[in-house]
């Protein structure tokens, strides 16, 4: 395979399809710096002296760790300068960043997870970013709330970077799903995979088992036939794997396929979900779709909900396309 470093996808892609305009290009490049960013202090772990609380709690009421507030930082600082974005929004922040008066703004809305799975850091195990790029509504100079909540088949780009064993780049921009390895020594981005094909078929699904008295009847059924084995309905063994990084559980997914389910329960029914919609289930859902992928909340596909709120939560059911369908063919039935 020919050496094809993310800024050369991002020129070429643009030449042959004209889909990533010189600002797309700029922001994915500078968003993947701020990732390489990120990964370095991940990677230095307690002797950069960045794991633990800091003692705040976020937006969604949860305690911020020292890292979730450095890597929000790092997008934060590298984005807003280059004139690329009108606003940003972040998981960790109640209210949009808006971009500082003293540069010039530019036509695309930025929305991130800056550190996903972050109770998985101070166990050295996997967690990532998540990203999603929509456009500023025309005339808006002085973005608010209200501008962001745009449905996710309005994303013109989504990814996100796992900063596991190797830290991984994975793009979208509706044009298929797209892999980078993050090469140290050369400190850019290589291209290891195009056109991820996700495996339609699968026997491997992800769930946090704790919540199964609170499921819904529909997850339930699912989950026990595929527990059921071969000799239930199913006719096949299933595997099961839980990283509570969603970024690695849905690479792990990206990768050889399988079911990733974080549906709405008796648990948190009054919250609307467990995962956030505009930083999480939509940027995923477009990645996972661009991979040949379904994503449903069980009753609509998650691309298509018009979100309500920055913070929204969601029922989110992702993965292989087949066994989507049938949780989503489950909540028909019941
Ligand atoms: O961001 C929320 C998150 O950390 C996801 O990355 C992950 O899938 C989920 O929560 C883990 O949830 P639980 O703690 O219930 O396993
Ligand atoms: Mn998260």
């Amino acid at each position: 395979m020919k050496a094809i470093s993310l800024s050369r996808y991002l020129i070429e892609e643009q030449r042959a399809k004209g889909k990533i305009p010189a600002d797309l290009r700029l922001l994915v490049e500078v968003v993947a710096r701020a990732c390489k960013s990120i990964s370095v202090a991940v990677n230095k772990g307690a002797l950069g002296g960045v794991l633990g609380n800091v003692g705040t709690v976020n937006v969604q009421g949860e305690a911020q760790k020292k890292l979730d507030v450095l890597s929000n930082e790092i997008l934060l600082e590298a984005n807003e300068w280059g004139g690329h974005l009108a606003a940003i929004a972040s998981e960790e922040m109640d209210d949009p960043h808006p971009i500082p008066h003293r540069y010039p703004k530019g036509e695309y809305l930025l929305v991130f997870d800056p550190l996903d799975g972050s109770s998985n850091i101070d166990v050295n195990v996997a967690v990532g970013t998540i990203f999603s790029v929509l456009r500023c509504p025309d005339g808006v100079t002085e973005p608010e709330p209200e501008h962001f909540l745009q449905p996710g088949t309005r994303q013109v780009a989504a990814g996100y970077c796992i900063y596991g064993p190797s830290t991984i780049l994975v793009l979208t921009v509706g044009d298929g799903t797209v892999v980078f390895t993050l090469d140290r020594e050369l400190g850019s981005f290589m291209l290891t995979q195009d056109s991820v094909r996700i495996p339609e078929d699968t026997q491997e699904f992800a769930i946090n088992a704790s919540n199964a008295r609170h499921w819904d009847a529909p997850v339930k059924r699912y989950v026990d036939e595929c527990l059921a084995g071969k000799t239930g309905p199913r006719g096949k063994d299933f595997n099961m794997r839980w990283v509570a990084s969603m970024v690695a559980d849905v690479h792990r997914i990206l990768t050889r396929g399988g079911i990733f389910m974080y549906p709405v329960d008796a648990k948190c029914r009054d919250k609307g979900g467990r995962l956030r919609l505009m930083y999480e289930a939509n940027p995923m859902a477009f990645i996972i779709e661009q991979a040949g992928g379904a994503a449903t909340t069980g009753h609509q596909r998650i691309m298509d909900v018009q979100p309500l709120g920055l913070h929204q939560r969601i029922s989110v059911i992702l993965g292989s396309k087949h066994e989507v369908e049938r949780v989503a063919l489950y909540f028909r039935e019941n």
